[in-house]
């Protein structure tokens, strides 16, 4: 048990003093005591009185024995239910919630107490069965697409090999065909479907089989061109305008091109199809600090706030067509590039992708390493 007085180190770092409560509340009751006992002893003097000794010696017993009731009392009323307290607390401190305090029964301060604490608990117990919960939901969802990956990734090389079969035979074909035949346009839309898969394997290939990208420094402003260029043949035939305004004062950023081409390429392709009828996406690339940031912006429909939650996860599609695959790709490869992908969107309004990267990819490295280090 700790003792009544003892001292103890503040964060400052001072020694001070720690009165233990029962000494706290006993001193008042001993002081009212004693000086009723001193004005007994003074009366008494005054009045000569020849019994005083024997009054004396038992109303200092008295006294001494109303403090001792009085802790007592204390220690019933609230040592023991502060002592259960603590060690309820250290339980809980130990992940058991189990528990709860018997003197919430009680009516009175102590008893709130005791109530606030088994409510408190109550409510622990509760979140934690909530987040169980959703660990293994997650937890089946995560088997869930691991087992779709991998089928469908031995699916994409299955159709590969055919698909690429078929696209050598409707080259050969077509080339036979005299220019005046019919039959050439239907073997330009085969060709076409047939690009259109290949390009739905690639997709998928690429989302289960990442690989890290190929970071060397070079203009960013060219990778995103690319993108752009070829985002507008897309749209040639339609009243969709591409606009760019690139940054010429950016430093090379670190990327792999390749990859960061594909991202914007993604982003583009879905504002297209956001698109009904007229419509305008802007592409900006700006420098912040020692950062890039890349926006695609599109006047399209816009994705409503029940939507917008899921738009990054694989397979999550609202197209007829989709694959579902295209932001999960896009935020992987940006995340692999230490960069982050932002999105808001309003229904109706239209819609914007934000991509930060560092513009030195191995200085966040270090900065990592360093971080973990410290
Ligand atoms: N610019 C955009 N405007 C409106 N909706 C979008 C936009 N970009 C993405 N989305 C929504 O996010 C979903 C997922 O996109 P994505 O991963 O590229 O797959 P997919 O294009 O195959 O559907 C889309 O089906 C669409 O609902
Ligand atoms: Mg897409």
């Amino acid at each position: 048990m700790q003792s009544p007085v003892s001292f103890r180190r503040e964060d400052a770092g001072m020694p001070s003093v720690r009165v233990n409560w029962q000494v706290k509340t006993v001193l008042p009751v001993a002081f009212v005591l004693l000086n009723g006992l001193l004005l007994f002893l003074m009366a008494t003097v005054s009045l000569r009185d020849p019994e005083r000794h024997q009054v004396l010696i038992v109303a200092g017993c008295g006294a001494v024995a109303i403090c001792a009731a009085v802790m007592i009392a204390l220690a019933y009323l609230i040592q023991r239910p502060m002592v259960e307290l603590q060690d309820k607390i250290a339980r809980v401190g130990e992940g058991d919630l189990d528990v709860s305090v018997k003197f919430a029964k009680r009516n009175d301060e102590i008893g709130d107490l005791g109530r606030n604490f088994n409510h408190m608990v109550q409510q622990l117990r509760e979140s934690r069965e909530e987040i169980d919960r959703l660990h293994r939901t997650q937890m089946s969802r995560a088997e869930h697409l691991a087992t779709l990956g991998e089928l469908a990734t031995g699916l994409a090389h299955e159709i590969r090999n055919p698909l690429a079969g078929i696209a050598g035979v409707i080259e050969i074909v077509g080339r036979d065909l005299p220019t005046t035949s019919p039959a050439r346009a239907v073997i330009k839309d085969v060709r076409l479907e047939v690009a259109q898969i290949n390009r739905i394997l690639t997709d998928l290939l690429q989302a289960a089989r990442p690989h890290p990208p190929d970071v060397r420094a070079s203009d960013l402003n060219t990778t995103v061109e690319h993108a752009v260029m070829l985002a507008r043949q897309q749209v040639l035939s339609k009243p969709i305008k591409i606009e760019l305004e690139k940054n010429p004062q950016l430093p090379n950023v670190e990327h792999d091109s390749d990859q960061m081409h594909q991202v914007v390429l993604n982003l583009l392709l879905n504002s297209v199809q956001a698109i009904e009828g007229a419509g305008t996406i802007r592409v900006v690339v700006a420098a912040k600090k020692d950062k890039a940031l890349i926006s695609v912006t599109d006047s399209g429909r816009g994705i409503s706030p029940e939507h917008l939650p899921f738009i990054f996860r694989p397979f999550y599609t609202t197209k007829g067509n989709g694959t579902g695959l295209g932001l999960s790709l896009a935020r992987r490869i940006v995340e692999d590039h230490r960069g982050r992908i932002d999105v808001e969107s309003e229904l109706g309004r239209g819609t914007e992708f934000l991509i930060t990267l560092p513009i030195h990819h191995s200085q966040v490295h270090a900065e990592d390493a360093e971080a973990a280090v410290s």
